[in-house]
């Protein structure tokens, strides 16, 4: 059975994962955080926690809210930042055999070019995804998502200051994430991923006050999957990208839906907070499905809901 996947065929260093399985942003830290729970080089691949210029605290506590079927969280992007990452994290992922994605945001179009530009060339990085989706951020983040022209600005100056691979995720806090999908693909990304977190808000009764410190936070989890995978079918039916399908994701048949839905990869995110073994189930359920469908290659399952 073929399981790999090319999600950057028009990259000079294409981006081909051995299978379309991959982590989520933020729910597996650097990696090395779930190396002793299972083989985490049997992924597709594994983005990292959202990287800034800086370092981050992140937002104030509590940061994390369990919501009916998902997960409201507000973390706002903690992270030790670039110089940090490239020194101590990259050294090791490039002993790994799975590639390893770099998931980075910015308050100005000046910052993310910036972090592109000091990743381009380091061993053990594989691609940047750019995140204008984060709802957690005062300035930038999702603000740039939301909008068409802002999103094709920061894809086209990331571009620019990188020859990696350049994968765009997207904010379902939009009126049309079609639309910015098409601006992001003109402007020159090599895959889109979607969908980062809706925002949402607790309340605690008792105190009257929102239970999260930063008020309002991104939620994931099983409640958002319908949602994403919506948004998946509307954007492959957009663009010609590669696309890269996250929300909700737990199980095997969930991964498999967005694949039917056009996506050529998936991630898996808060699934992992409750079964830290959750991507590699998710692997082996996929070759499990094809094993018993007859499926010889993953390419028959892209997009086979829209045919
Ligand atoms: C605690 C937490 C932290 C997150 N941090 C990031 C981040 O740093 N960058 C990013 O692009 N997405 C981040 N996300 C969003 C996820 O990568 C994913 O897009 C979203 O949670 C939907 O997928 P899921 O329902 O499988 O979790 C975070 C999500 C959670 C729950």
């Amino acid at each position: 059975m073929n399981l790999s996947v090319q999600l950057a065929p028009r990259n000079q260093h294409g981006l081909l994962l051995a299978n379309p399985v991959m982590t989520a942003s933020g729910t597996f830290g650097y990696g090395t955080e779930y190396s002793h729970t299972f083989d985490i080089q049997k992924l597709g691949a594994i983005v990292c926690k959202a990287t800034t210029l800086e370092p981050r605290d992140g937002n104030p506590q509590p940061r994390l809210a369990e919501t009916s079927c998902g997960v409201l969280n507000s973390i706002g992007l903690q992270n030790i930042g670039v110089n940090a990452l490239i020194k101590e994290k990259a050294p090791l992922w490039a002993r790994w055999q799975v590639p390893v994605i770099v998931n980075i945001a910015g308050e100005t179009i000046d910052q993310y070019a910036k972090i592109a530009n000091e990743l381009d060339g380091v061993a053990g990085i594989s691609a940047i995804e750019v995140n204008i989706s984060c709802p957690n951020m005062r300035a930038g983040g999702a603000e740039f998502g939301a909008n068409p022209k802002s999103a094709a600005k920061v894809t086209a100056a990331v571009k620019a200051a990188t020859s990696l691979p350049v994968l765009v995720k997207l904010t379902p806090n939009t009126s049309d994430i079609a639309k910015v999908a098409v601006a992001v693909a003109e402007a020159g990304a090599d895959a889109i991923s979607l969908i980062n977190t809706l925002k949402g808000m607790v309340i605690d009764i008792t105190r009257r006050r929102p239970l999260l410190g930063n008020i309002t936070g991104g939620l994931s989890g099983p409640a958002i999957k319908p949602a994403a995978l919506y948004m998946v079918y509307e954007v492959a039916g957009a663009v010609e990208l590669p696309i890269i399908g996250c929300g909700g994701i737990t199980t095997a048949s969930d991964a498999i839906e967005f694949i039917m839905a056009g996506a050529s990869a998936i991630q898996v995110g808060t699934a992992s907070f409750a079964n830290p073994r959750a991507p590699l189930d998710v692997l082996e359920g996929i070759e499990q499905f094809m094993k018993k469908e007859g499926v010889k290659d993953i390419a028959e399952l892209i997009g086979a809901a829209r045919r």
